[in-house]
């Protein structure tokens, strides 16, 4: 199975959490490679689809939210996820999966992997599986055991 993860990552975190979910898919047997959204490849040959953001406002990061991790000492690219969804061509036929980093749980924090699943789905693609991964601050780190949990999430979904 070929397995394309798309991510992008202000503070490392969610870089973090795709590589930890790319070695659970690895345990499997399962080609992964990881790719930042602003360089990623063609969805030529994919079987499962990952995409994966940062929450920033209770949803998918963009220019000003960017912009406002920067000041707090993150490193984001200048475009990430959102744009690349901007650019998804219709008809990939693969099945998806959608995740996120955020610093609380529950409907005030909000979750880009929702927002990116609504995407998907206006773009006709089957997103099987949502989760979201816990910071403990803005800047990070992961809470303690997210990265095991993302690994399991990765093999899981294979
Ligand atoms: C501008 C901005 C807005 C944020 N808004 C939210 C939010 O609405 N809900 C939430 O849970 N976390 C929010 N956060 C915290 C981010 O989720 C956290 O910085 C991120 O998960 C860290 O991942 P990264 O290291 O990959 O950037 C926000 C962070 C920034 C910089």
């Amino acid at each position: 199975m070929n397995v394309l993860i798309v991510t992008e990552s202000c503070f490392g975190n969610t870089s973090r959490v795709a590589d930890a979910v790319a070695a659970g898919l690895r345990s499997t047997g399962a080609e992964v490679i990881v790719a930042e959204a602003a360089s990623a490849p063609t969805l030529d040959g994919v079987d499962l689809l990952l995409v994966g953001a940062p929450t920033h406002n209770m949803g998918l990061p963009g220019p000003a939210s960017r912009r406002q991790a920067a000041t707090r000492g993150g490193n984001p690219a200048a475009t990430g996820v959102a744009e690349w969804l901007d650019r998804l061509p219709t008809g990939f036929s693969g099945r998806a999966a959608t995740f996120d980093t955020v610093t609380g749980t529950g409907f005030f924090a909000g979750s880009a992997a929702k927002g990116i699943q609504k995407r998907l789905r206006r773009h006709r693609v089957d997103v099987v599986a949502r989760e979201s991964f816990v910071v403990t601050a803005t800047e990070g780190p992961l809470a303690d055991g997210e990265l095991d949990r993302a690994e399991l999430w990765g093999a899981a979904l294979a």
